[in-house]
C-alpha cells in the first residue's frame, strides 16, 4: 500500500491515499451524508467488522451489502 505513494508526496489524509480510494470509488458523496455515516473517517459506520481488522462484507447503512 505504501508502494503507491510518490516521495515528497505522503497524504495527509487516508481518504487520500491512492489505494484507500480505488476501494472505495463506489461509495458516493450521498452514501457518506447519511446520518448513519457522515464521513469517509466513520470507518465502522460501513466496516461494522472493522475492530477485527475485517474490512470485507461491506455493508453501507441503506445501501446494503457492497462487495469488490
Ligand atoms: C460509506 C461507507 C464506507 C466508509 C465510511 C468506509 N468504507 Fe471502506 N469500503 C466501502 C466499500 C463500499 C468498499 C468496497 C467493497 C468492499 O471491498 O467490501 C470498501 C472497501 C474497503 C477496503 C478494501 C476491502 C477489500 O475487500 O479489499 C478497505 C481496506 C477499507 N474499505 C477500509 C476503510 C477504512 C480504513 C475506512 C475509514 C477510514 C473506510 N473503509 C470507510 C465503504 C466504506
Amino acid at each position: 500500500m505504501t508502494n503507491s505513494i510518490k516521495l515528497f508526496d505522503t497524504p495527509l489524509k487516508i481518504s487520500e491515499v491512492p489505494y484507500f480510494e480505488s476501494k472505495h470509488r463506489r461509495v458516493s458523496a450521498a452514501m457518506i451524508a447519511q446520518k448513519e455515516v457522515g464521513s469517509i473517517s466513520n470507518c465502522l459506520a460501513c466496516h461494522s467488522n472493522a475492530l477485527l481488522g475485517d474490512f470485507h462484507g461491506t455493508y453501507v447503512p441503506n445501501y446494503g451489502k457492497i462487495d469488490d
